[in-house]
C-alpha cells in the first residue's frame, strides 16, 4: 500500500482520476483539478464498411439526433453499464489525449482511478480496468461510485458516523449508507436522467401525438423540470416543436410545468423508493445517524427543482444538496487519489 500511495506522488506524472459516467465523463488531473467535462458521446462515421471516430464529447453531442445515415451518434456507456466496450475504450484514450496535449511525450504514463458504479459486476470492472489499460495507463485503481460522490460533497465518510448519500446520474441512482471508509449499504437503481428525459418524451407522444427527440426533451428536463405538481396547480407553460405523428409534418404544442411533474412521477417514483429500500436495510445505529446527518444528493438528478423538498416530506429526514453536485464524482476521485486519508477506499480489482 505503502509504495503505491508513495508512487501516486511521484513529481511530474499526470496522474488522472476519471468520472466515465453515463452522462458525462470528467476528467481531474492531480494538483490541478477538474480539466475536462465533457458529454460521453462518440460519433461514429461508416465509409465502405470501414467505421471511424468523427467526433467524441461536445462535438458529438451536438450531432445527436441531426446525423446522416453515414453517421451515428453513440452513447457507450447506457443504463449505467458499458454498452459498447470498444468505443468506450476509444473514448477514454481520445479525453486521456485531450487533457495530456502534447505534453504526453514529456511525462510518464498516468496511474488512473476511475470510478465503477457499486452494482457493476466484476467482468463490467475489469473491462473499464482493461480499457483504461489500453488507453495507456500504468497502472489502474477502480473506485465505488457513491464513495466518491460522497468524498466529493464532503461527508463524513472516513469516520464511524453513518450518511447517507443519493447520487442520481444519467443512467443509474447509486443509493449508499456510507461509515468508516466503507459502504454499510448499497443499491443501486437503473433510473436517472435518461428515464426522465423517455418519460417527456412519451408524456407528449401520449397525450399530444407529438414526437420530440431526446435532446429536446433532455432541455426540457432542465429548464422546466419539477418533483411535483407547483403550487398553483399549473405552473409555467411551454412551447414544444416537434414531428405531428399523424400527418407527419413539424408543429408546436403547448404544455404546463404541472404536466412534466406528471411525466416525471415515474422515474422519480423509482428513485425515492430506492432511497426507502436503502433506509429500511440500514442497521439502526447506521439510521440514527442519518437523522441527524440526513440525505445529500450528487448527480445532475439533484437539479431537478423541488427534489430535495419532495424526499424530505417523503422520508421526513433532513435532505441537502451538494455544492457542485455534477462534480462531485470527479472531485471525490481526485481526492481519494489525492489525500492519504482516503487510503483504503481504492480498490485494484
Ligand atoms: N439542471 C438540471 N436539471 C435536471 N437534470 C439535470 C440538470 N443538469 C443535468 N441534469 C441531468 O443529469 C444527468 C447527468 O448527470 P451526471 O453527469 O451526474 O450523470 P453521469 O455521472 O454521467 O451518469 P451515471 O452516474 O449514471 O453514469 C443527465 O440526465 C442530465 O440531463
Ligand atoms: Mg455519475
Amino acid at each position: 500500500m505503502a509504495s503505491f500511495m508513495s508512487r501516486f506522488f511521484k513529481f511530474g506524472s499526470q496522474n488522472m482520476a476519471i468520472d466515465l459516467g453515463t452522462a458525462n465523463t470528467l476528467v481531474y488531473v492531480q494538483d490541478r483539478g477538474i480539466v475536462l467535462n465533457e458529454p460521453s458521446v462518440v460519433a461514429i462515421e461508416t465509409i465502405n464498411g470501414i467505421k471511424r471516430v468523427k467526433a467524441v464529447g461536445d462535438d458529438a453531442k451536438m450531432m445527436m439526433g441531426k446525423t446522416p445515415d453515414s453517421i451515428e451518434a453513440i452513447r457507450p456507456l447506457r443504463d449505467g453499464v458499458i454498452a459498447d466496450i470498444e468505443i468506450a475504450e476509444e473514448m477514454i484514450k481520445h479525453f486521456i489525449r485531450k487533457v495530456n496535449g502534447k505534453r504526453t511525450s514529456m511525462f510518464s504514463p498516468p496511474e488512473i482511478v476511475i470510478c465503477v458504479p457499486s452494482g457493476s459486476t466484476s467482468v463490467e470492472r475489469r473491462a473499464i480496468r482493461d480499457a483504461a489499460s489500453n488507453a495507456g495507463a500504468s497502472q489502474v485503481y477502480l473506485i465505488l461510485e457513491p464513495m466518491a460522490a460522497a468524498i466529493g460533497a464532503d461527508m463524513p465518510v472516513t469516520e464511524p458516523v453513518g450518511s447517507m448519500v443519493v447520487d442520481i446520474g444519467g443512467g443509474t441512482t447509486e443509493v449508499a449508507v456510507l461509515s468508516l471508509r466503507g459502504l454499510a449499504y448499497t443499491t443501486s437503481v437503473r433510473v436517472g436522467g435518461d428515464k426522465m428525459d423517455e418519460a417527456i418524451v412519451s408524456y407528449v407522444r401520449r397525450h399530444h401525438n407529438l414526437l420530440i427527440g431526446e435532446a429536446t426533451a433532455e432541455r426540457i428536463k432542465k429548464d422546466y423540470g419539477v418533483a411535483s405538481v407547483p403550487l398553483d396547480g399549473i405552473g409555467e407553460s411551454i412551447q414544444i416543436k416537434g414531428r405531428d405523428l399523424v400527418n407527419g409534418v413539424p408543429k408546436e404544442i403547448t404544455i404546463t410545468q404541472a404536466n412534466i411533474a406528471e411525466a416525471l412521477s415515474e422515474p422519480i417514483g423509482a428513485i425515492i423508493e430506492g432511497v426507502r429500500i436503502a433506509l429500511e436495510n440500514t442497521a439502526p445505529e447506521l439510521a440514527a445517524d442519518i437523522v441527524d446527518q440526513g440525505i445529500v444528493l450528487t448527480g445532475g438528478g439533484a437539479l431537478i427543482k423541488g427534489l430535495d423538498d419532495y424526499l424530505r416530506e417523503e422520508t421526513g429526514l433532513p435532505v441537502s444538496i451538494a455544492e457542485d453536485p455534477l462534480s462531485c464524482v470527479a472531485l471525490g476521485t481526485g481526492r481519494a487519489m489525492e489525500d492519504p486519508i482516503y487510503r483504503g477506499v481504492l480498490m485494484t480489482a
